[in-house]
């Protein structure tokens, strides 16, 4: 049996690979496989209506946000948050032009997005010292990193950061309190691993393939009043008013990913929901931690206060260790737990669909493995 610790494209329940399955051969007994459905078919309208109502229902969002979704991933909101919100109006009054925009950095995907930002308006960089690479993370470089409050000077149109950084394994301990400024947030590793504090946030966007299915889908679930101050030259496809008031389908939609999406998240209510989710996560991610605290081979580099429980990088104290270790696991089934290109080391990433005997069956390989070479 494999077990699959991708960071995305991720694993997916057995129950929604074999539904996509007969999808493929004819949606909802229509004959027509989902692949050559229409976009404005009816058949597929219910889905499109279905994603929404899933996901207002599990994470109870208010009717004060739009909930869109869109055919490209989180990458591409970098550059569309900043066009779409640049131009909100600021505590100074400065509604309609560039304000300022203020990024926190917690590892790597804040950092991406607060790079592109810097496209198209003037970005203030809350710079964290960086926790990976280099030296492994401090307790006080991990609280610089994920405040409890963000307070954002008067002439800055938002607030942005990454709840749970994929690659680092670097997660906030809650949302911040953002005083004054929308704030908004990539949740793309862990959007239904749990509730969404709505009071706290202004908007979140994810991509889909971790918890909402495959890649080439995103949703946005943003309040409606800071819809409609998009900057003169964003494309008719990133303007999150045009594209909500278009039902999201601005122009043809990734069908096959909306179904995916509506699969994931009828699965994730049959489960028992974002509460279950988050204990799960909880569950799984205190079996490994453990462990690798326990071990003699194996350390985790992220300070406990922000430790994921989603995303789990570790290194072996033997770094030469590491490629038989990776060799190893696949062997032994456990795929895909390289650590990301730009950090090394070994990553197991665990969303909704892994399950705990995976989790276990990972630590006893690291451990066999460990008493072999330590
Ligand atoms: C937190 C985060 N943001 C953004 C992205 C980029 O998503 P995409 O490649 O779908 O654009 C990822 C991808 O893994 C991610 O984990």
């Amino acid at each position: 049996m494999i077990h699959n610790f991708s960071a995305g494209p991720a694993a997916l329940p057995d129950a929604v690979v074999q539904g996509l399955r007969d999808d493929l051969h004819g949606l909802e007994d229509s004959g027509i496989p989902l692949l050559g459905l229409s976009h404005r078919d009816p058949r597929f309208l219910k889905q499109m209506t279905q994603a929404e109502q899933l996901l207002r229902r599990l994470l109870a969002i208010p009717d004060t946000f739009a909930v869109l979704l869109f055919p490209f991933g989180a990458t591409a909101h970098f550059s569309a948050v900043p066009l779409n919100f640049a131009g909100l109006p600021d505590r100074e009054g400065g509604a309609g032009r560039v304000a300022s925009v203020r990024y926190h950095l917690s590892g790597y995907w804040s950092e991406k997005a607060a790079s592109e930002a810097g496209r198209y308006a003037p970005v203030e960089r809350v710079a964290a010292p960086f926790l990976w690479p280099g030296a492994d993370g401090t307790a006080a470089a991990a609280a610089a990193a994920t405040p409890a409050v963000v307070q954002a000077p008067a002439a800055t149109a938002y607030a942005h950061y990454c709840p749970n950084e994929t690659i680092d394994g670097i997660a906030w301990p809650a949302p911040p309190e953002s005083v004054g400024v929308p704030l908004l947030a990539d949740a793309s590793s862990c959007l239904l691993a749990g509730p969404v504090d709505w009071s706290r946030h202004a908007g979140v966007y994810a991509s889909a393939q971790k918890n909402l299915g495959v890649a080439g889908l995103s949703v946005l679930l943003v309040r409606r009043d800071l819809l409609g101050c998009a900057l003169p030259p964003t494309p008719a496809v990133f303007d999150y008013a045009a594209v909500a008031a278009s039902a999201s389908l601005p122009n043809t939609a990734n069908v096959f990913a909306v179904r995916a999406l509506v699969r994931m998240l009828a699965w994730c209510e049959e489960q028992g929901g974002v509460d279950e989710m988050a204990r799960r996560a909880r569950q799984r991610s205190a079996l490994l931690y453990s462990f690798l605290d326990a071990s003699r081979l194996y350390y985790s580099p992220v300070p406990r206060a922000v430790r994921s429980m989603l995303n789990v990088p570790f290194r072996l104290r033997r770094p030469e260790l590491t490629a038989p270790c990776l060799t190893a696991a696949a062997s032994a089934g456990l795929q895909q737990l390289a650590g990301h290109r730009s950090r090394g080391g070994m990553r197991a990433s665990m969303y909704n669909a892994m399950s705990m005997e995976a989790v276990e069956r990972l630590c006893d390989f690291l451990s066999e493995f460990e008493h072999l070479h330590v």
